[in-house]
């Protein structure tokens, strides 16, 4: 721990809040909610007369917010931690600072004789004490950064318990249902949705930049074919290097702000065409040339599938690729902001975002949802599959999310474009979604599990003849769009991202071992 020589030897009563904030453990959680509000503290010691008998913080009302409970019903000492650790007042700043990092806490009761005397909080002591925040604020951050705010955006935001998401300052659902997915790319690189000749003009700037340039064309057939195994998400990224290559993309330190913009039209323009080409190199087929007369899902599909597709099936895959342009900052987002963030070029920034986007976390299986509904079969078979699976562990594929404690709003909206489309599937899809939450409710009360984006997703692009090895392709397809978005607000205003992490090896230095 690195306190400073001239720090002064003071103790935790000298640095302590007091009077406490308190509450009774009886006391309803909406009454402990307004007094963390009102006096701005981020914890409550709950006392039974003057004795500390638990603490609720600010994480405890989170955790009950996101279980949906009603604040005016459910009781103090039911979140509570009870009978917390607590520090007396006579100990110095360092070894209280230390025994919080240990721990975790981020508030600790100040007690004496069984009183409670004060508060003291991980932020009091890394004041007062001039303690190197990097080694010891790990233990403030939660793994994998939930809920950690890294980087203003205007780009767009998720509402998790609302079941709200919105690019720009719109809802993206309702973007979805009533504009192009030029409209919304405009929006995301211009930051407002384009005038009908804004509109035309875009569609026309787009137009030409589909095409691969010939010296990547004349590679791609040996490609797909050394990337048989791979698929064409990953080929993906070995040709994203090679046309930041051809156009001489350079770092994004040293462009200005419209020659970046004109490598993230490139860039978007051609992933569709490259996709595409790879998916059908690898199946034995010559690529079909992006049809300049297209809007952008109808070529898409005309040139994976090798016919000019229905309006109806273009615009069921054009609502999915809207609704999956952007959400939040998530992994592929953050990754392709980061990268940026070092000055490097746009092709490394989305490339970088593909590599995210491939893990099974994130885009990488959207498929094992059809899986499942083809494994369950009939709708007889489904209450005992669903129920077997639960119960042996298994995690129902297409349901639960991170973010959404409530309806995936895209689900919602895939759902209702399902059932446009129709098909035997869609109606045993219904009933089985209905059976799967009736299941996951029983056996797994209070979490929350809904439908997320995979469940229709899925449905929608297989009505529509997308294979299932394109699904993750295509989800790229549109997310690029929204990682571009974001590598140009990033460069905009860059400060490199570089955080810190907690060693927790050996204590160094140790004595190097003699070579045997
Ligand atoms: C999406 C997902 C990873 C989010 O997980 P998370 O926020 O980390 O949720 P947790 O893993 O903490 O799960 C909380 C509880 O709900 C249960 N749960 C979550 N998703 C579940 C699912 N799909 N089926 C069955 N149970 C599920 C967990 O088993 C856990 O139960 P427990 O309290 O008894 O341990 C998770 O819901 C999941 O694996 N879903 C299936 C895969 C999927 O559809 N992925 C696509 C996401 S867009």
């Amino acid at each position: 721990m690195a306190v400073t020589e001239s720090t002064p030897a003071r103790v935790v009563a000298d640095i302590m809040s007091h009077p406490v904030a308190t509450v009774a453990p009886g006391d309803k959680m909406a009454e402990a909610a307004a007094t963390m509000r009102e006096r701005r503290v981020g914890s409550v010691v709950a006392v039974d007369g003057s004795r500390p008998v638990g603490i609720l913080t600010e994480r405890d009302l989170v955790r009950f917010t996101a279980s949906g409970g009603d604040a005016g019903t459910a009781l103090v000492h039911e979140w509570m931690t009870a009978s917390p650790d607590s520090i007396a007042p006579g100990v110095d700043v360092v070894t209280a600072f230390a025994s919080l990092s240990e721990h975790g806490y981020r508030h600790i009761p100040v007690v004496e004789a069984d009183e409670l005397v004060g508060i003291v909080s991980m932020r009091d002591l890394m004041r007062i004490a001039q303690i190197q925040p990097a080694e010891h604020l790990a233990h403030e951050i939660p793994r994998g950064l939930e809920g950690v705010v890294v980087a203003e955006t205007t780009i767009g935001d998720v509402r998790g318990l609302e079941g709200f998401y919105h690019y720009r300052q719109y809802n993206a659902v309702e973007l979805a249902e009533s504009r192009t997915i030029e409209d919304v790319w405009h929006l995301m690189f211009e930051g407002e949705l384009p005038t009908l000749a804004q509109r035309a003009a875009f569609q026309a700037q787009i137009a030409p930049l589909r095409e691969i340039p010939a010296s990547i064309a004349t590679v791609l057939p040996e490609l797909a074919r050394l990337g048989a195994e791979a698929g064409p998400l990953d080929m993906l990224r070995t040709t994203i290097s090679l046309l930041g290559a051809h156009f001489g993309f350079r770092p994004s330190l040293d462009v200005d702000a419209a020659e970046l913009r004109d490598n993230a039209m490139r860039v978007c323009a051609v992933v569709p065409t490259l996709l595409t080409a790879i998916h059908r190199l690898q199946q034995g087929l010559e690529p079909v040339a992006p049809d300049p007369g297209l809007p952008y899902a109808a070529n898409y599909l005309a040139m994976m599938q090798g016919t000019a597709p229905s309006a109806e099936h273009a615009r069921a895959v054009e609502q999915y690729l809207i609704s999956t342009i952007d959400h939040g900052f998530n992994a592929s987002t953050f990754t392709a902001r980061v990268i940026t963030s070092t000055g490097a070029d746009l092709a490394a920034a989305v490339v970088g975002a593909i590599g995210a986007l491939s893990g099974p976390l994130h885009g990488g299986a959207p498929s094992r949802a059809l899986d499942m509904l083809d494994a369950i079969g009939t709708i007889d078979n489904a209450d005992p599959w669903l129920r077997g699976a639960v119960e042996r562990g298994d995690r129902l594929m297409g349901f639960g999310h991170r973010v959404y404690k409530t309806d995936d709003p895209r689900s919602v909206m895939l759902r209702g474009v399902a059932e446009r489309l129709g098909g035997p599937k869609v109606e045993l899809a219904e009933q089985i979604e209905a059976k799967a939450i009736e299941v996951l409710a029983e056996l797994k009360p209070g979490r929350k599990l809904y439908t997320n984006v995979e469940f229709y997703a899925g449905i929608v692009m297989d009505t529509c003849g997308v294979p299932r090895t394109m699904f993750t392709p295509t989800f790229a397809s549109s997310r690029v769009i929204g990682w571009c978005a974001h590598i140009l607000e990033q460069a905009a205003a860059n400060r490199l991202i570089r955080p810190s992490a907690l060693y927790v090896g050996p204590p160094p230095p140790q004595p190097l071992p003699q070579l045997r």
